[in-house]
């Protein structure tokens, strides 16, 4: 067996397992703020979620003020009221983005009228995104025991990936099927880089841009 073979079948392994640790880390998060009094609780983080947002957007030109306020406002977990619970709410809905985009990648596969250029790229990027959902569930546990330093650097590696995906898409002079995903994983991925960046001032933030 190559190595690269062997690779491969560390990564089906690890894919397959992930439903299951999915489903426990939504049980761990729902663990953390058992006694939630719903109308205060909310007031409070939706306005924790609004200062941070206001934050990281007041430290860099690129960062999505809007985008952030949003996303993070779209699950209940983000009844968790501290800054490591917003890192892991983004890195949850990256998660749930990259692998709903594995599934269209696989949709796309399907279609016989694709022309080769976008075959080859649309399997390097499932391969792409496939690392990046084992990265990101790497970067929850992580940063559920308050490493930032390797959370950082993950992070920045799932940025990668999906900045890779779609220069193979450039390269090839094809438009990108997946320009929707690369922008939502990489935004979300900037907002819990920036809240790293709050928890722990040492993280290395290795942007792509
Ligand atoms: C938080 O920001 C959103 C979107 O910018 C806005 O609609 C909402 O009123 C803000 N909430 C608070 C409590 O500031
Ligand atoms: C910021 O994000 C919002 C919501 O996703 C989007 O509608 C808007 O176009 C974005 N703005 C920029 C400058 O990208
Ligand atoms: C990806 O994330 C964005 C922002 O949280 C969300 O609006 C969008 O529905 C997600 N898309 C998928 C396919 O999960
Ligand atoms: C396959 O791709 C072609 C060209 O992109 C598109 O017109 C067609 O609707 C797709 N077919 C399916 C079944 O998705
Ligand atoms: C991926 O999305 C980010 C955020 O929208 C954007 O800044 C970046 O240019 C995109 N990457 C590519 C290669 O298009």
């Amino acid at each position: 067996m190559t190595d690269n073979t062997k690779k491969r079948k560390m990564r089906l392994w690890h894919v397959s397992f992930l439903p299951f640790c999915f489903l426990f880390l939504i049980f761990f998060l729902f663990q953390f703020n058992p006694n939630d009094e719903i109308s205060a609780t909310s007031m409070l983080s939706v306005d924790i979620i609004n200062k941070t947002c206001k934050t990281c957007s007041d430290k860099s030109t690129v960062f999505n003020y809007t985008f952030c306020s949003a996303s993070l406002q779209e699950i209940p977990v983000s009844h968790m009221t501290n800054l490591q619970g917003l890192a892991i709410v983004a890195m949850e809905l990256a998660l749930q983005n990259a692998t709903n985009t594995l599934s269209i990648i696989k949709g796309l596969l399907n279609n016989k009228t694709l022309g080769p250029f976008s075959s080859a790229c649309l399997r390097d990027c499932s391969l792409l995104y496939s690392d990046g959902v084992v990265t990101l569930v790497d970067t929850i546990g992580a940063l559920l025991t308050g490493q930032y330093g390797n959370a950082g650097a993950w992070v920045s590696a799932v940025m990668e990936g999906t900045t890779t995906c779609e220069e193979g898409f450039q390269d090839m002079e094809e438009v990108s099927p997946l320009t929707k995903q690369n922008d939502s994983i990489f935004q979300l991925c900037d907002v819990a880089l920036c809240i790293m960046n709050l928890l722990d001032s040492n993280v290395y933030i290795l942007k792509s841009y």
